[in-house]
This record gives C-alpha cells, structure tokens and sequence, in this order.
C-alpha cells in the first residue's frame, strides 16, 4: 500500500472507540483526526473572540488566525490571492451562494446555465431555481454508457446564450473524474463563467485552479477530514470584485449612512467592504477554519498524489472481487480506475439497495444507499430505486475491501440469490 494505514488509523479517535468498524460512506462524510478535533478545542480554550470588532488582544489574534485560514486554503488549491476564499457552512451553501449572486448580477431573460445530469442536488437545484426567478434555461448535459461526460453534446449545447457552465469534477455517484480543463475551454469560447463541484475532488487529488483555468470552485470542510460546518466557495478575484453579494448585514460593509425624512429612508449610501469579506456576513466561523487548517495540513502531510494512488489501488481491488460476482452485481459507470476516483456504485440484483445497506450494518460495514442526492442520474440510468455505494478514504484498507466483500457473499447465500 502506498500509504502506512495502520498508522493513519491511530490518528482517528473513532476507530479506538469502534475497532470492528469498516467506514465506506467517506463521499458522504470523513472522520476527523485528533489533531482537528484538538485545533478546534485550543481554539475555544485560548482564543475564542469575535474577530473584526476588538481592539483587544484576544479579537485581534483570533483575526489574524481566521485571515490566515483563508491564506492555506488559497495556497492549497493555487488561487491567486487569499482574498478569493470565501469561507461558508458547505458546498451547497457556496453553490446557493454563487447561484444568487451570479442571477442577481449577470443573468438576463433567455440566457442558458449548463450542468450535467450527474449533478448533486447541490449544483443543480440552486441553478433551477435562480432560473426560473430570472427567465433563464437549463440544458443538461448526459453522461455516455460509461459514466463519462459526453464532450461533444457540451459543445453543441453550449452557445452564446450560456452564461455559466457548472459540472462536478468528480460524481458523488459513478467516481468519474471529469476532464474540467476541456470543459472549461469549451465554456470559456462562448465567455461562460466556469463553476466547478470540488466537493468530491479536492478531498482526493491535487487541485491546481489556475491550472485548471476555471473561474468558481466549492467544496466541503467534513469531506476532507475538517469539522462539519465550514466549506469554500473560490473564485477570480475580478469576477468577484465585479459582483453584489447576496446576503448583507454585519462585517460585510464599510460604511452604512442613510438620511430618514418622514420614518422613510430618502437617502442611502453603502460601502461594501473588501473581499472576501463583503461575502462573508455575520459572525465567522473561525473555529471551523481552525479546524479545517488542520485538516489540510494533515492532507498535504500525507500528499494528495498519494492519496489518489492509494484509492485508486483500493478501487482497483474492490472492481476485481466484485467481478467473482459479475452476473449478480452491476457496477456504475466506468471501471477504468484511470478516469475513476475511490467511489463505486452498485446494484445488487434483485435486491433493494437499503436492505443490502441495512444488512451490511448488522455486520459494523458502513455503506450508503439510495439516490445519493442524485435521483436524475439514477432515474436516467433506469435506477428507481437508487443504488449502493463504497467510497474510501486514507485509513481504508483491503481488509476493509474483505470484510465487505464477505458480508455480500454471506447476504447472496442468507438471501438465497
Ligand atoms: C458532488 C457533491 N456536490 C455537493 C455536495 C454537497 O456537499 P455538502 O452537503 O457538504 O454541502 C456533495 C455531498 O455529498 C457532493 O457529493
């Protein structure tokens, strides 16, 4: 194994307390280690003080801490300036964040966003609903029988009309990794601006946004080992600058001076503040971006390549057990662990994708099952019952793959199929 996952596995507080757990649902959410548990604790313990409004010590220094967050992050995926990270609760928050201040902004009656049909519910429900508040249209892009995104229907939908292009790099459902350079080349012809779903990426392989040439990327604090609570929205710093925010109040101005005649507002003058700020209101979250300080640290520790390497390996294994059941089992998408990252999907024939997960947990094999806020992909692939699916992470390792597997085989003989 490229990575010492014994090792891993002592820095993670939850396999002490459950050593007989097999935790395959890492799409969904990822276990912390102690060092992000224990960032956040110090946090609270030594320096807890809402930041931008104290000239006492305790405020600045938990200034200075929250503002250096915003640096790792920028320096972790590339981006030009720590100004262009925007700190939120999630990937959808920053997906709704985006989606409203783009709509506000730019999108005219009759102009087109283009996402594809593996989308979370997270890129694609934010974009309907801006949509339609603005007389906008969706196209949708398909996926090929492979789970690949089909390039050439992108080039034929995409036009002068479409104002923003937004795909995940990676789907939570089929594991394939798209090919987001191309795409942003497609959508950059036509000036499209480029949103990219990192939230399955960035947890797994290295992400370069510059580049990727892209314009917006989101993703997730507790996908990447993080606290629950904190997740990104990146973006261009001119396109940015350019842009409304679509949520005001505290911290996110300058200056606010209104001139009232009559109980009526007659005159209004507001500053907004320099980014990130000015999309960042209210109180911060900065133990969260503590938290997720750590994290990336442990991940760059670790290295991101050798991340990738190591669950590709693991999908690699589990694609070649899962074939002894090749009549019974069908897996989505592509099995080519080039273009693949360490999610795979699968149906078990005959049987209902909660029961097999239910069962699963009898034996401690945590797995998940339905439509993983994807029912268009499953009710496009013909799924209307959903799917099952594993995803890995650094502290899986083969015998996690065994254990899994065994228990399927002892589900197909307990189940008589
Ligand atoms: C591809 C993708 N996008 C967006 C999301 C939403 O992430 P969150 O629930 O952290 O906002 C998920 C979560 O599973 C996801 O897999």
């Amino acid at each position: 194994m490229v990575l010492d996952v014994s090792s891993i596995r002592e820095d993670f507080p939850i396999f002490r307390r459950y050593p007989d757990l097999v935790y395959l649902d890492n799409a969904a959410t990822t276990h912390k280690p102690r060092v992000v548990i224990e960032a956040i604790r110090n946090f609270y313990e030594n320096f807890n003080a809402n930041i931008h409004r104290g000239l006492y010590d305790l405020s600045q220094k938990a200034t200075e801490i929250y503002e250096d967050a915003h640096e790792v992050v920028a320096k972790f995926i590339n981006a030009y300036s720590w100004e262009e990270v925007i700190f939120t609760r999630n990937s959808t928050e920053s997906l709704n964040l985006l989606a409203y201040s783009i709509g506000l902004n730019y999108l005219q009656p009759g102009d087109e966003i283009v996402i594809s049909i593996a989308e979370h519910h997270s890129n694609m429900l934010p974009w309907m609903r801006i949509a339609e508040l603005r007389n906008a249209s969706i196209r949708i892009v398909r996926v090929d029988e492979n789970g690949e995104m089909d390039y050439r229907e992108l080039e034929n939908i995409v036009n002068e009309k479409t104002k923003v292009v937004s795909i995940t790099h990676v789907s939570n459902v089929l594991g394939v990794i798209n090919d987001v350079k191309k795409i942003a080349s497609i959508a950059h012809r036509v000036g499209a601006i480029v949103v990219v779903d990192g939230a399955q990426s960035v947890p797994h392989i290295p992400i370069d946004v510059k580049a990727l040439d892209i314009d917006f990327l989101v993703f997730s604090g507790h996908k990447m080992l993080g606290p629950m609570g904190i997740g990104v929205l990146w973006g261009r710093k001119d396109i940015l600058m350019d842009m409304d925010p679509p949520f005001y109040g505290g911290d996110m101005v300058k200056s606010v001076d209104i001139a009232i005649r009559d109980s009526n507002i007659v005159k209004k003058n507001i500053v907004l503040n320099d980014l990130p700020w000015k999309f960042e209101p209210g109180t911060a979250n900065v133990a969260d971006a503590v938290g997720l300080v750590e994290a990336i640290r442990y991940l760059i520790r670790i290295d991101l390549n050798n991340i990738d390497l190591h669950e590709k390996e693991l999908a690699r294994y589990t694609i070649k057990r899962l074939e002894e059941y090749n009549e019974k089992i069908t897996i989505l998408g592509s099995k080519d662990i080039a273009k693949k990252s360490g999610i795979i999907s699968f149906v078990l024939q005959g049987l209902d994708p909660q029961v097999l997960a239910y069962m699963l947990s009898t034996k401690n094999i945590a797995i998940r099952a339905g439509f993983h806020c994807a029912q268009p992909l499953h009710r496009y692939l013909g799924l209307n019952k959903g799917s099952d699916r594993i995803s890995f992470y650094i502290y899986n390792d083969y015998s996690d793959i065994d254990r899994f597997v065994d228990a399927i085989d002892w589900i197909l003989k307990e189940l008589g199929i």
